[in-house]
Parts: structure tokens; C-alpha cells; sequence
């Protein structure tokens, strides 16, 4: 396949082209500071610069953009930077998708679009969270709309944690872990939906053929609470994690991110079940055992 890839100069977006251009496929990133090789392709998605000759003739659009949500203290400014981050590129992209008749747009999205249910179980049919990151994710996936009317097949990737070792949550939660520094986070009951970052790939490479369409739980099949996260994350480190950290002291540590951590999802990847899709890491233990052994490339 020919593909447009957008947001895959990080974590998860490294790991996806890599694995794309090794099964074959053509990929062309779009970069905001390039190009700098081939392959690349300039945009800018806060002007609606976009090379559309870049997007003609490809068979999928993927799009990862969005700035980390815990990589700084959630000011007014960054609040903003939050939501530009996603929503810009996602419009520019729904609307270019729109304009060629793209076969597929695959969107990053993100589990906190849901509301926090405690233990009940929740799937892709899950009530919407009224909080920061939840509207964001609203607002994320209603980007899209404009390629979902015009008949482009979308898929909105519902993410959780994505563990990997060299990304995302992972390494800053190990370095706590190794410094003998953990625990639990909040009341450490809240449910933290994970995925491995070897099967975040594999599902988004899985998506990308076959007729799933709308939100998909990129979830691993057993989410556990952060108390069980932390003693697993532990164990696998060798490590004591007997400390609690109350939700005060994050808020006043972290500010409003901390209404993140504090937040829990029982989310199930239903969608991704019914579609055959087969985990390498299904449960906690084999994914924090592989992605710790895994060396990068
Ligand atoms: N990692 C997780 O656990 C997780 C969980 C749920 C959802 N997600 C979502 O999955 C996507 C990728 O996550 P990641 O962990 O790979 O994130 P990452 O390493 O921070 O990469 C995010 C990408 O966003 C692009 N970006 C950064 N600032 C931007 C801006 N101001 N405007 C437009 N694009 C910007 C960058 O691409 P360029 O520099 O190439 O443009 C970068 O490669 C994000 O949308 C994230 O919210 C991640």
C-alpha cells in the first residue's frame, strides 16, 4: 500500500513506519520541519499548508499528530497546544481525505473520550468523559467527520497507555520503580487500560486493511488498576513498591494532569476482538517482560 503517515517523528509513529516500510508498504511522512530525504513531505497544519500531491493516489492516511500529554504542566498555553495539536491536523487531513476520496483515514484518539466508570466494564459504546482530555478527544474524533460523511472509511484509534521502553508513560514510571520510589497513584483502584507498543503497532497495521470503521479500543484484553500496574511494573523491575501517593499531592505536584492519573477505564478492545484480531501480548506480565527486553533499532 501507499501511505501517508503525519506525527511519526515519536514514539509510536517511529515504531509504525518502521514496521510499515518492512512489510512492503510505500510510506510518506509528512514533516512539519522538512524535508530532509526522500520519503518526506513539508506541511503545515496550523496554516493549512499541504503538499496534496503528496496525499494523491495513496491508499491510507495515518495520522499520529498531537503534543504529549504529560510532558509539561498543563498551563493555559499548553492546555491550547493540547487541543491545536490534534485538532488542526486531524481537520486539514479529514478534509484533504475528503477532497481525493482517500480510501482509509486512520486518527489517533484516546482512551480518555470515556468517563470514568470505576470497575464496570467499558467498551467502544462507553459514555463520553466531561473532562479536559475527554472533550479533547471529542473534539479529536469529531475532526474527522468531514472524511466519515464523504464515504472515506475512518477509523478513530482509542489508545491507552502504550507501553514501550523508549516512550510514552514507561520510562518515567521504571526510573521511579528503579530509584525504589514507587507505588500506587490516587487510591491506585482506578483502571488503567494498557497496550503493549509491539501490539499498538500490529492493530494500527491490522486496521489498516479489512472493514472496521469509527472508535476502536487499542487496549490490551485484561486491563488492571494502577495498585496491580505498579506491583507488576515492580516485579518485573525487582523492585518494592510500597508507597502511596495521595490524589492531593499529585494535583499539587502535577496541576490538572494529575486528573488523568487519578482517572480509570475498564476498557475492553471489543471492536478489535470481532475484527480477529490476535494479541502477541495479552496480558501485563508478557508485555512489560518483552517491551523491557526489547533493544532499539
Ligand atoms: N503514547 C501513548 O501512550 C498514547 C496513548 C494514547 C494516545 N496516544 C496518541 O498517539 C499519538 C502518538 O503518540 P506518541 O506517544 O507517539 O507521541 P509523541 O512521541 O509525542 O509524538 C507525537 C507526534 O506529534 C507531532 N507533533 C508534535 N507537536 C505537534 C504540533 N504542535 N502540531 C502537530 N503535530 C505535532 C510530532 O510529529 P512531527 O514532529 O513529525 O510533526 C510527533 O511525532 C498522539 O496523538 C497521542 O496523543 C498516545
Amino acid at each position: 500500500m501507499r501511505i501517508v503517515a503525519a506525527g511519526v517523528s515519536g514514539f509510536i509513529g517511529t515504531r509504525l513506519t518502521t514496521a510499515l516500510t518492512d512489510a512492503g508498504h510505500q510510506v510518506t511522512r509528512l514533516t512539519r520541519s522538512g524535508p530532509t530525504g526522500p520519503g518526506e513531505s513539508h506541511w503545515d497544519p496550523d496554516t493549512g499548508d499541504l503538499d496534496s500531491a503528496a496525499l494523491d493516489g495513496a491508499d491510507a492516511v495515518i495520522n499520529l499528530c498531537g503534543v504529549g500529554v504529560g510532558d509539561h504542566r498543563w498551563s493555559h498555553d499548553y492546555k491550547r497546544l493540547l487541543w491545536s495539536s490534534r485538532i488542526n491536523p486531524t481537520r486539514l487531513l479529514a478534509g484533504e481525505c475528503a477532497r481525493l476520496g482517500m480510501p482509509v483515514l486512520i486518527n489517533a484518539s484516546g482512551i480518555d473520550y470515556y468517563a470514568d466508570r470505576g470497575p464496570r466494564i467499558v467498551t467502544e459504546r462507553g459514555l463520553p468523559a466531561d473532562t479536559f482530555l475527554g472533550r479533547v478527544c471529542q473534539d479529536w474524533e469529531a475532526a474527522t467527520a468531514s472524511a466519515r460523511e464523504a464515504g472515506v472509511r475512518v477509523v478513530n484509534l482509542r489508545s491507552g497507555l502504550v507501553l514501550g521502553r523508549e516512550g510514552g508513560l514507561l520510562p518515567k514510571m521504571s526510573l521511579i520503580t528503579r530509584l525504589f520510589l514507587g507505588g500506587r497513584l490516587g487510591s491506585g483502584d482506578q483502571y488503567w487500560p494498557w497496550i503493549s507498543a509491539t501490539d499498538e503497532i500490529r492493530a494500527i497495521v491490522h486496521l489498516l486493511t479489512g472493514s472496521v470503521t469509527g472508535p476502536v479500543n487499542l487496549t490490551g484484553p485484561y486491563p488492571v488498576t494502577n495498585a496491580e500496574f505498579t506491583k507488576e511494573l515492580g516485579r518485573t523491575l525487582g523492585r518494592p513498591t510500597p508507597w502511596r501517593i495521595p490524589g492531593f499531592a499529585l494535583r499539587i505536584v502535577l496541576g490538572q494532569f494529575a486528573e488523568a492519573i487519578i482517572a480509570g477505564r475498564r476498557a475492553i478492545p471489543v471492536v478489535l476482538h470481532d475484527s480477529g484480531f490476535q494479541f502477541e501480548h495479552p496480558t501485563l506480565p508478557d508485555a512489560l517482560a518483552a517491551e523491557m527486553a526489547r533493544r532499539a533499532r
